[in-house]
């Protein structure tokens, strides 16, 4: 098992694994549960401000105040909320799959950064031959990317090291394909078994849903997910998703 500290390993439950139904069904209920949450609070909103109507005193008036501004505090929260998560559904366009990358390596940027604190280096190669669009929700690709550059960087926590990231067409322009390649720990073959089967993680505080939630993303994209890793020598996640031809029909 390499360097993977078994004392670590956090292996659960296997009917704790998310299929792309439960997940669609979690979406769902969020919409729902989004939905629900609104509509309660534009009442308590609308119901506190009738009560204000009914001369009260100062103290109360107070009070009553304090509550509508609450629930308007509450209703940005969940609008937040859903912008970010939910709401991107509604958001399904054409995009530079480089440029939702590109937004996640920003993200990551700090971490990169703060290999030079503990004196190691991580090298960063990018390596983009492609511009092509692909058709879906950005949010969640770019989540997507997000938690296979953080596994690959903190794979390197150790002892620094090359993180790869490559964009390309087939040969036939029809998918754009991403490598994401480090040069970590790695994953034994055994555990590669493992990792979409069950909530399989190494971490102190993981989840064991990054890769699943990356490969919920791509197949619901119509594209696949495939990693390949020797441990000790790295790890390489290889992303293949249809190309949008700017002439489809949205
Ligand atoms: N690039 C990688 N190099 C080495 N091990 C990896 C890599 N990517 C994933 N793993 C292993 O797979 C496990 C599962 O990864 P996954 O992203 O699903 O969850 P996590 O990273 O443990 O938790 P979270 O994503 O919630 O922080 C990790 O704990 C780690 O052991
Ligand atoms: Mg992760």
């Amino acid at each position: 098992m390499g360097n993977i500290n078994n004392n670590n390993i956090n292996d659960r439950e296997t009917n704790d694994v998310i299929s792309i139904e439960n997940y669609n069904m979690i979406t769902e209920v969020s919409e729902e549960t989004f939905h629900d949450l609104k509509n309660l609070l534009a009442t308590i909103s609308g119901l506190t401000q009738l009560t204000m109507l009914k001369n009260q005193s100062e103290e109360i008036m107070t009070y009553l105040s304090s509550i509508i501004e609450a629930t308007s505090d509450f209703t940005r929260v969940l609008n937040n909320y859903y912008d970010c998560t939910i709401g991107d559904h509604k958001q399904k366009e054409a995009y530079v799959l480089y440029e939702i990358i590109d937004n996640a390596i920003v993200l990551v940027k700090h971490k990169i950064r703060s290999f030079d604190m503990i004196k190691k280096s991580l090298c960063l190669n990018l390596d983009i031959q492609s511009l092509s669009k692909v058709f879906g929700y950005k949010y969640k690709l770019k989540q997507c990317f997000l938690n296979i550059l953080i596994n690959a960087i903190d794979s390197m926590e150790e002892r620094g090291g090359t993180l790869t990231v490559m964009v390309y067409n087939n040969s036939s322009d029809t998918y754009v394909n991403v490598d994401i390649i480090d040069t970590g720990s790695g994953i034994s073959e055994e555990n590669i078994e493992r990792l979409f089967k069950e909530r399989f993680t190494t971490k102190c505080n993981g989840t064991g849903l990054g890769l699943k939630i990356a490969k919920n993303v791509v197949e619901n994209h119509g594209g696949s997910l495939k990693i390949t890793s020797k441990v000790n020598q790295g790890t390489k996640v290889h992303i293949s998703l249809p190309i949008y031809n700017d002439c489809e029909l949205e």
